[in-house]
This record gives C-alpha cells, structure tokens and sequence, in this order.
C-alpha cells in the first residue's frame, strides 16, 4: 500500500498525471477519496504503468468511485467482466470526434475510466476538453442564452451530415447497427449545475440532434459557436498513451476526442464508467 499520492498538473485548461499509486479494488478509503478529489478538481487525471490490472481489478477499482453502470445502453461488454466495453478500432470504434460519453441517456456517466491495452507506434491520442472553462469563458451573452437553452441527444446522430468533418471513420456496418439497436433521445439542458462542484458545464457534443425551438440550420450554427468555445486548443489537454495507462475523467466537465491517425493499426481500450445523474438546468 503506498501513501504518497501526488498530482502534477500537465496543461493549464485541466488534466494531472497521478503518481505514487497502485490502483486496486482494495485501496483504503482515504487513498481512493484523494484520487477521486484529484478527478473532481482536475478533470483529468491519468496513471502511468497500471499494466497489473486486469478487466477485474479495473471494474474493481472503479467500483470504488461510485456504482458502475452497464458497459453501454446498446454495445454488448467484455466477456470477463460485463462492465467493461472495449473500445477497439477493429470492430471500428474509434471515437473521434468531440463528445461527451453517453449524453443520449438520462442519466449520463458521473466519470469515465479508459485503460490503454493495444496501442499504434504512433498517433492514437486522446484530447480532452474542459466544458466548465469553456462555459465561463462565454460572452455574457452568449452565457444568457445558453442558460435557458435545451438540446436533443441520440445515439441514431447522422454521421454523414452532423457533423461531417469530425465524423467517426471506419466504423463497421455491423457495430454500427449495434449501436443504434435501440434509438434513445432525450433532452438536457445545454448549461447544467455540476452536482458535486456546482461549477456551471456546457452539456454539448456529437450526440446532440439539435437545439429544442431551433430549426436545423441555427442548430448546426449555434452547435459550431458554443464547440468552438470548448476545443479552442487552450482549452484542452493531448494525452499520449503507453501501455499501462489508466485515464479517469468526470464526464460532467469535459469531452474528449480519440485521434485516429493511425491508419488500419489495432488500437485497443476497455473503458468502464460510474453512473451518473440526471442533468439540473441553472433554474434547477
Ligand atoms: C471514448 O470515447 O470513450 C474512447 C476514447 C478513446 O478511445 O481514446
């Protein structure tokens, strides 16, 4: 057991590489209680060489954080450990463009844990994004309008005409299908009040169909306005993977966007997340 849990922050926006920790399902409570605050405070906290856990430490581990949720509402999880949902550039997973996890549900993942197990030579980094900075960021009028405003999320997004620049590449047919098998849609606010740190988060990302009361056009208009507030580059941080790595995040104050820039090269993570909340509008 060590004792010598240390954060070293890595880009100004949020992000921290978390040393002088072995991640276990049987950490002591003051020791997951600082990781957990390390989460909260940096967004972002990423621990090098993990390589011990297996899917069921991790799940195990993660546990810790809070109740798990199911891999995914629709892809199918790991045959070991159900929690766990691999996320693998084979079956054509590979995430890249800008989201937040699962905003299609009601109640969105709390935090999301990502384990690098195949990694490309080169390329395959993860950027992530500060969604409560970039809030208060805004313009106060911009911060006005969006404090009222409501968006539809579904997971049955149109990749070709959405958001066509930064659409997900090569994902199969079939896990394609997988993923719409059942078609959520739900609304949430745009600006929600973060249950555990009250900062004010812009809720945003490819999920999103468009703006309640907005024809597609401004949708797509506005969409592209507040995003550009989000991925301005001195608003996020690049994560570059070696094997071993375990990033955890709090889904509720950042997106992220898995580079795939590596060709036809495998690249293999298994993510496990912790249920989350029903977003609450600023008018609660
Ligand atoms: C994800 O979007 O959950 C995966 C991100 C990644 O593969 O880096």
């Amino acid at each position: 057991v060590t004792t010598s849990v240390d954060t070293r922050p890595i880009a100004g926006a949020l992000g921290a590489e978390l040393t002088g920790v072995r991640l276990s399902p049987d950490l002591p409570d003051e020791e997951v209680a600082r990781i957990r605050a390390a989460i909260l405070a940096h967004k972002l906290v990423v621990v090098r060489g993990q390589d011990h856990l297996d899917d069921r430490a991790h799940a195990g581990f993660v546990r810790r954080l809070g109740p798990l949720t199911t891999a995914h509402p629709t892809i199918t999880g790991g045959q070991e450990e159900a929690a766990i949902l691999p996320v693998d550039s084979e079956r054509g997973n590979r995430a890249n463009s800008w989201h937040t996890d699962v905003t299609f549900v009601d109640r969105p993942p709390a935090f999301t844990t990502l384990r690098a197990l195949v990694l490309p030579p080169f390329g395959g980094d993860t950027v992530f994004a500060n969604t409560a900075a970039a809030y208060a960021g805004l313009p106060e009028g911009l911060k006005t309008l969006v404090d009222g405003l409501w968006a539809e999320h579904s997971n049955d997004y149109d990749y070709a005409t959405a958001h066509a620049t930064t659409g997900p590449e090569g994902r199969t047919e079939e896990y394609q299908q997988e993923f719409t098998a059942t078609i959520y849609k739900t609304h949430h606010p745009v600006v929600r009040v973060h249950p555990e740190t009250g900062e004010r988060t812009l809720v945003l990302g490819h999920f999103i169909t468009k703006f309640l009361g907005y024809n597609g056009v401004d949708s797509r208009t506005l969409f592209d306005l507040l995003q550009s507030h989000v991925t301005r580059l001195e608003n996020t941080v690049r994560w570059r993977w070696a094997p071993g790595d375990i990033a955890l995040w709090d889904n509720r104050a950042t997106q992220h966007y898995a580079v795939a820039d590596y060709g036809d090269l495998p690249r293999t993570m298994h993510r496990v997340t912790v249920a989350g909340d029903v977003p609450v509008s600023v008018d609660g």
